[in-house]
């Protein structure tokens, strides 16, 4: 344990060192300020981060990561960093990235009592009740968990576009695409759903804001 732990301090300054030797600005350059182009919204799961899956350094992309990969409208850290990513970073991109044999989505389908974390459970089986006559018809339990992880990240994406964030951006002429990903775990490969919005108009009706 104290081996791991003290390994990390030691990597923290090679790492250092190895960036200032390829790029001696590197850091004072960073220290000026950030303008990412990207909002990642990930799981927690510690086998997907978002950097090194994309090819971005630092600087590159804004990260909320919770268990799931959730937009929940009523969670002030998902909606502050929304807000902040859209307002004042004016990112052009969100993606929403949930992945094959993801922990949360596969409590989802069991019935287990784990504690608080039952829920934030509770929204990814609101996601199974909305699509439930496919998913049941999924015999294979292998394959209902993959479309699981699937539909659960579309309906975040649309979480996303009902947000007041996201409307008010679109309505304001900004630029901002939000797209659904899926990670495989087995092959690193990312599978996008091709959800991609751009604008309000897709939204059942009920959730589209008069700005
Ligand atoms: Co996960």
């Amino acid at each position: 344990m104290a081996g791991f732990y003290q390994k990390l301090l030691e990597n923290n300054r090679k790492w250092v060192e190895e960036k200032v030797q390829a790029d001696p600005e590197f850091f004072s350059r960073l220290a000026k300020g950030q303008s990412p182009p990207l909002l990642w919204i990930g799981c927690a799961d510690s086998r997907v981060p978002a950097n090194e899956i994309t090819g971005t350094l630092p600087g590159e992309v804004f990260v909320h990561r919770n268990i799931a990969n959730m937009v929940i409208h009523s969670d002030m850290n998902m909606l502050s960093v929304l807000d902040y990513a859209v307002n004042v970073l004016k990112v052009r991109h969100i993606i929403v990235c949930g992945h094959y044999e993801c922990g949360g989505v596969k409590a989802a389908m069991g019935n287990a009592h784990i504690g608080l974390i039952d829920n934030w459970i509770r929204h990814i089986k609101d996601v199974y009740r909305l699509h439930q006559a496919e998913l049941d018809a999924i015999k294979d339990e292998h394959e209902r968990f993959n479309r699981f992880v699937e539909v659960n990240v579309k309906e975040q994406v649309w979480d996303l576009a009902k947000t007041s964030i996201v409307q008010n951006a679109w309505k304001n002429g900004q630029q901002l695409w939000i797209h659904g990903w899926v990670y495989s775990i087995n092959d690193g490969l990312v599978k996008d759903l091709e959800v991609n919005y751009s604008n309000n108009e897709e939204l059942p009706n009920v959730y589209q804001l008069q700005m």
